[in-house]
Order: C-alpha cells, then structure tokens, then sequence
C-alpha cells in the first residue's frame, strides 16, 4: 500500500511517499528554521505564509522523485494536529484538495503518534512489545507503554516545558540560534558537563514525570552570576546544561523499566533523540533492554515520512 504523509503542523513543509509503512520512497522537507534563527522561536504567522508557498513545490517533488502519479496512491495521511493552526491548515487543505480531485482516501494523523512511528520508517526488524517509548520534541515530552503500533498508554508528561522546548530557551539564555538543541549540542562538545552542577528535577521521586523549569531557571541564575564571562563559560554551561536535560530523560525511562520489567526494548522519538549524549546516557542504562532511534536524524524531526507510516498502520486497525 503507498501513502502520501502531508506534514505542515509548525515551520517544516513535508511530503512523503511511504509503501506499507517502512518503505521510504521518497521524504521532502522543506525546513524555514533558519527564518527564525535569530527570532528564538517560530512566529506563527510567518510560519503559515512560508507553509502556503511551500506547500504546492514540496507536493510536486515528492510525487516526481517517488517516480509515480496520484493514481498510484493509495491514501494520503495528514497531520491533523496539534500544532500551530494557520500551519496545520495549510496542510488540511491541500490534502483535502487532492483527495477530492483524485478521490483518495483520507487519513488523520495525530501528529504525537507521526513521531512514534518514525521509528518503523527503514526498520525491517519486528518490534517487541510492550516497549517503551521515549518521544520528546520542541511540544512535548512523553513517556510511553505502548502495545501495538497505534495503541499505548502514557506514562508520564511533562508538568511544564517540552525537553525540546528547554534546549530552545536555554540556547536564547546563552545567545545560541534557534534551534537550540542543534546549537547547544554543538557548543557543548567543547564544554566540560561536569563544570556546572544544575539539578535534575524530580529525581527523589518515583515518577515518570518530567519538569524543565527548574533548570532552565537555575541556568539563568549561573549566566547572571558570571556576567560579562559569558562567551568564556558557554561551552561549559551549554554542555552541563545539556547534561542535566539528559540525565532527567534517563532518569525517567530508568523508572519506567522498573515498573514494567516484562519490556524488551526502548525507542526514542522527536526532534530531541537526535541528540547524541542523549543516546549514549540512554544507550548506557537500558542494559539489557535494547534501544531504537529513528534511522537517520530527519525522521527525528517534524517529516511527513512518519505521518504516513503512522497512515498506514491506522488503516490496518
Ligand atoms: O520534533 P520536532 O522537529 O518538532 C516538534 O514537534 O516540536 O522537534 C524540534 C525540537 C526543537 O526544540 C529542537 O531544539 C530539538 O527538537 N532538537 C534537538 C536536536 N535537534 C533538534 N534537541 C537536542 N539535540 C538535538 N540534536
Ligand atoms: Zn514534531
């Protein structure tokens, strides 16, 4: 079965061609981070502009470069929510449009369950379930007990900001561009993590719960207290801070497994499971659980890829 994924629910453009779930023929991302590089963040409106001029070129290549025409689809899957709304409804649209001209059917697509099946995209290998689920990007940080490739149980979330969300402030705090895990990661590979003792909230309790505010307040305290040492000191805050964001991550999935030792495996998902120490710190206290990431770092971020994946395992149900 192939799938036309539809992807717009923030600053990425994305159309994919997906057959039966894995196969990736085809993943445009279209990305305007770099507009907002400077801004901190995305600025809805401008977003939903870039989205309607992208929208129409990213369609077309990704029919042309998966080498077929809409008569060759068999659904389209759209992100459905939740995101920013003039973003998203670009996207609706255009799906809409094209199921109505082309008479395909049309499938919705939460886009948290998109990032949790990017982890099938280019993987042949059956997973174990229950597995636990790790999926943390710039809108959420959620933990996973899941049961099937559509059903699951959330676990813990988090009380206030996404992990991603915290990198992206944290790297405003330390004068880094948008976006901050990217940037952070990068500043942090010449820093000393062990430099700057931030806390790991939560860390006495047995939760699956994540809270970043704490954190980020504690490095804006460090930044103040060595003002003027800023440009000095970023590699270490960065990589200390960076630190301290990973640490709660493990932290948690740690209890997780606690709690449900009959689980084999652990994905991690979204935009932050590119992060490399992030993989590593995870990678080091799963033991004897195996870890899965997505197969190359775009099916981490926001790509249509895994909303038609996701497409096709909701329409197996
Ligand atoms: O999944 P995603 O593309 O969009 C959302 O659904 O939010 O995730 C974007 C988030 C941003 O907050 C960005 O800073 C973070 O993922 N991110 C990273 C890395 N690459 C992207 N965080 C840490 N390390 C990275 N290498
Ligand atoms: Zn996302």
């Amino acid at each position: 079965m192939i799938i036309l994924g539809i992807e717009t629910s923030c600053d990425e453009t994305s159309a994919a061609v997906v057959r039966n779930g894995t196969e990736v023929l085809c993943n445009i991302i279209a990305s305007t981070k770099d507009v907002f590089a400077q801004s901190g963040g995305v600025v809805p409106e401008d977003a939903a502009r870039r989205q309607v001029e992208l929208i129409l070129p990213v369609l077309h290549s990704a029919i042309t470069d998966a080498g077929l025409s809409y008569a060759d689809i068999d659904a389209i899957a759209i992100t459905k929510g939740p995101g920013l709304m003039g973003s998203l409804l670009v996207g609706v649209m255009a799906a809409r449009t094209l199921s109505l001209v082309h008479n395909i059917p049309l499938i919705g697509v939460h886009h948290t369950l998109g990032h949790l099946s990017s982890i099938w995209l280019e993987h042949s290998e059956e997973p174990t379930f229950p597995c636990v689920t790790l999926s943390v990007s710039g809108g959420h940080s959620d933990l996973w007990l899941r049961s099937s490739h559509t059903d699951g149980k959330l676990i813990g979330k988090t009380k206030d900001d996404a992990a991603g969300e915290a990198f992206d402030k944290g790297a405003a705090m330390l004068g880094l561009p948008y976006p901050g895990g990217p940037s952070i990661a990068k500043a942090a590979e010449s820093g000393d993590a062990s430099a700057f003792n931030f806390p790991i909230a939560l860390s006495k309790e047995k939760t699956c719960d994540f809270s970043f505010s704490g954190l980020k307040n504690s490095l804006r305290l460090a930044i103040q207290k060595h003002d003027g040492d800023l440009e000095k000191l970023r590699p270490n805050l960065a990589a200390s801070y960076q630190e301290a964001i990973c640490a709660q991550l493990c932290h948690r999935v740690s209890h997780a497994l606690t709690l449900y030792p009959d689980v084999k495996e652990v994905h991690t998902v979204g935009g932050v499971s590119a992060n490399s120490r992030l993989r590593e710190m995870l990678q080091g206290n799963i033991s004897p659980c195996a870890l899965r990431t997505p197969k190359t770092i775009p099916y981490c971020t926001d790509n249509a890829a895994m909303i038609a994946s996701a497409g096709y395992f909701i329409q197996l149900e």
